[in-house]
């Protein structure tokens, strides 16, 4: 599929994640059969540019092409010129983020807070746009199913933005007031998926090759974007790619090779963050990594007291190693798997009918 002019290798997208998909993680997924990845958010307040935090997260060293940046804000000016600011930093396709549910983001009337006001989206849409167009840098729109319940009008945004000329549009199944609580329900998604002409990408609760195929099939979906079923698990895209174009599942993969994988995380990571800031933010990571593992919560427990890159990456090596001569294969599977989930959307009758219904039933706000 294509973003605008700009192709991508396969549609299982790894979701923007903050503090969570630096460059490291994105490239580390991308090597593992994402084909697109979307930067952490970055503010559009100019002067936080500068700050360490956010020139992080613009960093972009080695990226694997498209290089895509989300941007978060209020203000159509300075969405517009952030756009600029990063298009002039590598960035080849710009995200407005109007799916996270942050309060401190929500508050500022930025992110998922935006869906209440059309009017506002509407003109960040446009002024982003307008300031992209030129560059031949396509603009795509992050989204949840809207603000609550009674007020989803994912399907009203979605045609709007379309029309103001948005290449891309990514839905996560859930409303700003559900937060990450609860199931992502897919009808919405599949109403958006109907009436739009651009990819629409399905978010929301997709963590095995199941579920994958699953929520494909009931959305209509030209993608999937895949978030917390990724971490500390980057190598669900190849595990889904491969079920997607087979029916089968790909064999478990050796341990020795995930600890090749996840020392490799490890070095990238700590050259962007250095020997301080690397180690402490590296923990999460290596905590999804073993959770599913015998013995990974005590393991996590004692390597969160280390202190530096040698002792983390000799510690995980060690474990990893001890792991490999018990068993010689990673789970197959990660916890928590959402068999059940897909088992629940295949339950639910989906042809062209019910997704007018659907459509019916969903409250438009315009
Ligand atoms: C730790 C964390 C940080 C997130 N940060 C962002 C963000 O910066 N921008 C955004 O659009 N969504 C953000 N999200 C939402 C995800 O992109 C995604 O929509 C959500 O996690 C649902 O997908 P999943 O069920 O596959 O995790 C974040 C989610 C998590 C868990």
């Amino acid at each position: 599929m294509n973003i605008g002019h700009i192709p991508l290798t396969n549609n299982l997208f790894v979701a923007p994640m903050a503090g969570v998909t630096d460059r490291p993680f994105r490239q580390w997924c991308k090597r593992l059969g994402a084909g697109y990845a979307v930067s952490e958010m970055v503010t559009s307040r100019r002067e936080l540019w500068t700050s360490l935090k956010t020139s992080r997260r613009a960093n972009h060293d080695g990226e694997v092409e498209p290089i895509a940046v989300q941007i978060a804000g209020t203000d159509p000016l300075m969405m517009a010129e952030a756009a600029a600011y990063n298009i002039d930093r590598g960035a080849q396709i710009i995200d407005i983020n109007m799916g996270c549910p942050a309060k401190k983001v929500c508050n500022v009337w930025a992110g998922s807070a935006l869906m209440q006001n059309e009017p506002l989206a509407l003109a960040i849409i446009g002024a982003v746009v307008a300031v992209c167009e030129p560059r031949r840098v396509p603009v795509t729109l992050k989204m949840r199913t809207g603000w609550c319940h009674d007020e989803r009008n994912a399907l009203v945004l979605a045609r709007a933005a379309e029309s103001a000329g948005i290449a891309m549009v990514t839905v996560h199944g859930r409303t700003r007031e559900q937060g990450y609580k609860g199931l992502a329900e897919y009808d919405t998604i599949a109403a958006v998926k109907a009436a739009l002409r651009i990819p629409v990408v399905a978010n929301g609760d997709i963590d095995s090759p199941e579920k994958a195929r699953e929520v494909l099939r009931y959305t209509g979906a030209d993608a999937l974007m895949i978030g917390r079923a990724a971490q500390g698990r980057p190598w669900i895209f190849r595990e889904i790619a491969h079920f997607l174009a087979t029916g089968e599942h790909l064999l478990p993969t050796p341990v020795a090779q995930v600890r090749q994988w996840l020392l490799e995380h490890l070095l990238d990571h700590y050259s962007l963050y250095g020997e301080r800031a690397g180690v402490r933010t590296a923990r999460k990571h290596i905590g999804w990594a073993v959770r599913s593992l015998p013995g990974g919560e005590a393991f996590r427990t004692g390597m969160n007291r280390l202190e530096t890159c040698k002792e983390q990456i000799r510690a995980v090596g060690d474990f990893l190693d001890e792991l490999a001569d018990r068993q010689a294969l990673w789970p197959a599977i990660a916890p928590g798997s959402a068999q059940e989930r897909a088992a629940t959307i295949a339950s639910t009758p989906c042809d062209a009918s019910i997704a007018a219904a659907n459509q019916a039933s969903i409250r438009l706000t315009a």
